[in-house]
C-alpha cells in the first residue's frame, strides 16, 4: 500500500506540514509505504494549455508537461491513499496546490462527455486544511468553497475525508509582528490544547483511509 502526503503549504515544520506528518504517522502504522512532497519544493505552473492530454489517442490521466509536477501527478494516480494538505489563504486553497488541482483535473475529464470518468482505479483521499479563523469560522465561510476546490477528488473512486484545523498558531513570538487582531495567548493555548488532538485526529483519517477497502 502506498500514501503520500502532498503538503501546499510553503512552511516545513508548521502547521500544515505537522498535520500531514501526522497522517503518514498513521499511514505508515497501518502498513503503507509513505512519501512527504512540499509543492513549494518544486518547480512547476497550472496548466499550460497544450492539449497534449486532449489529442486523439494520448494516453488517458497524462500530463505531458515536463516539469516538477507531472511525475507527482502520475504518483496520486498510482497511490492507494493522497493525503492533501493547504492552508487557507485568503479564503482559498493556496496557489500551488490550486495549480495542482487544475493539473489533476484536466487529466480526468473529457470533452467528449464530461461526465466520464478517465481514471478506474481507487485512490481514497483526505484533505486538511489549516487556518487562522475559529471553526465556526471554518463552517459559515470556508467549508463549502474547500469541498468545491477538492471536488475533483470525486473523480478518483475512492473516499474522500475532510478535517479543519482551526484557529492555529501563526508566529513564534507576535510580539515581533503586526498582529494586534490576535490574542498570543489564545493562540497559545489553541496549540498546547487543541492542536495534538487535531494531530490525533489526522492520524486516525489516515488510518481509516489506509484499512478502507
Ligand atoms: C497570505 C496568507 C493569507 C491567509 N489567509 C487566511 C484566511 O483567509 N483565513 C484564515 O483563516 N487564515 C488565513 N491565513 C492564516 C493561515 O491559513 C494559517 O496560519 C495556517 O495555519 C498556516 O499554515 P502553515 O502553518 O502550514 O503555514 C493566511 C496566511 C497567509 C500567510
Amino acid at each position: 500500500m502506498k500514501a503520500i502526503a502532498i503538503n501546499g503549504s510553503p512552511r516545513k515544520g508548521w502547521n500544515t506540514d505537522l498535520v500531514l506528518q501526522s497522517t503518514l504517522k498513521g499511514a505508515a502504522d497501518a502498513g503503507a509505504e509513505v512519501e512527504m512532497i512540499h509543492l513549494y519544493d518544486l518547480t512547476f505552473t497550472g496548466c499550460r494549455s497544450c492539449f497534449a492530454c486532449k489529442l486523439k489517442g494520448a494516453e488517458p490521466c497524462k500530463c505531458f508537461l515536463k516539469d516538477d509536477l507531472s511525475p507527482v501527478l502520475d504518483k496520486i494516480l498510482s497511490a492507494d491513499v493522497v493525503f492533501f494538505g493547504t492552508p487557507i489563504y485568503f479564503g482559498e486553497i493556496t496557489s500551488q496546490m490550486h495549480a495542482l488541482i487544475e493539473r489533476l483535473s484536466f487529466i480526468l475529464m473529457t470533452y467528449d462527455d464530461y461526465t466520464k470518468k478517465l481514471f478506474h482505479g481507487k485512490v481514497n483521499c483526505g484533505c486538511f486544511y489549516t487556518m487562522n479563523v475559529p471553526q465556526a469560522g471554518y463552517e459559515t465561510m470556508y467549508a463549502d468553497r474547500m469541498k468545491k476546490s477538492f471536488g475533483v477528488l470525486q473523480r478518483l473512486n475512492g473516499t474522500v475525508l475532510e478535517y479543519s484545523c482551526c484557529d492555529t498558531l501563526q508566529f513564534n513570538d507576535y510580539s515581533r509582528y503586526q498582529a494586534a487582531s490576535f490574542s498570543e495567548a489564545h493562540k497559545r493555548q489553541m496549540r498546547e490544547e487543541q492542536f495534538p488532538k487535531d494531530l490525533e485526529a489526522a492520524y486516525q483519517i489516515a488510518q481509516k483511509l489506509c484499512k478502507e477497502e
